[in-house]
């Protein structure tokens, strides 16, 4: 995709040499028991299918849609589950696996979602962490890569639905329209 708005931060290349190294390590700190990955809709659909791939053992994934209100590059601190798991945490280490975090207020409320269903242990998986940003304290277990604030997209992260395709994740300097305001 040749797009004059889109730069490379991190490429598809570096992707996956990060994700390879996550998935060693997550392997290596969760042996044994049942390991549920949960992917947070839509945006950590890319990095869901690549890092379950890359952790040597059997794992089990779910999805969890959620809707944060505001489309474009702003949250407004609202979080509200839109498709619920469909297998059950209790006594299972679960890992959140999620595109970025922001903002902190959609992981802030996971968490507390996640926990009241009892598994035994619970951490979050992130490629991406903008901590500038942080509104709301998150503790991640795994990051891909920390970032500046700047506003990417590609690998499963949108601006308004569009570029989540990309095999990069690119910085997007002038969105094709102004950012609505949450
Ligand atoms: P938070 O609740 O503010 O931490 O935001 C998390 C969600 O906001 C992510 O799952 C993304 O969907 C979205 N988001 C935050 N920053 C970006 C970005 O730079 N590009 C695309 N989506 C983003
Ligand atoms: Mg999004």
């Amino acid at each position: 995709m040749t797009d004059p708005n889109l730069r490379v931060l991190i490429s598809a290349e570096k992707i996956r040499a990060r994700i390879r190294e996550l998935g060693a390590e997550i392997s290596r700190d969760f042996p044994s028991g049942n390991l549920h990955l949960i992917c947070i809709l839509k945006g950590a659909v890319y990095f869901l299918t690549d890092l379950s791939r890359a952790i040597g053992r059997d794992v089990f994934i779910d999805f969890m849609g959620i809707s944060t209100y505001g489309k474009g590059k702003t949250t407004s601190g609202e979080v509200k589950v839109t498709k619920d798991l469909d297998i059950s945490l209790e006594g299972a280490d679960v890992l959140i696996v999620e595109d970025i975090v922001d903002s902190g207020i959609t992981l802030n409320y996971l968490m507390h979602v996640m926990e009241q269903r009892r598994p035994r242990s619970l951490g979050i998986v992130a490629l991406l962490d903008k901590p500038e940003r942080r509104l709301r304290p998150v503790v991640t277990t795994y990051v891909g890569f920390q970032i500046p604030d700047q506003f990417v997209v590609g690998y499963g992260l949108d601006y308004a639905e569009r570029y989540r395709n990309l095999d990069d994740i690119c910085v997007l300097d002038s969105p094709p329209q102004a950012p609505p305001r949450a």
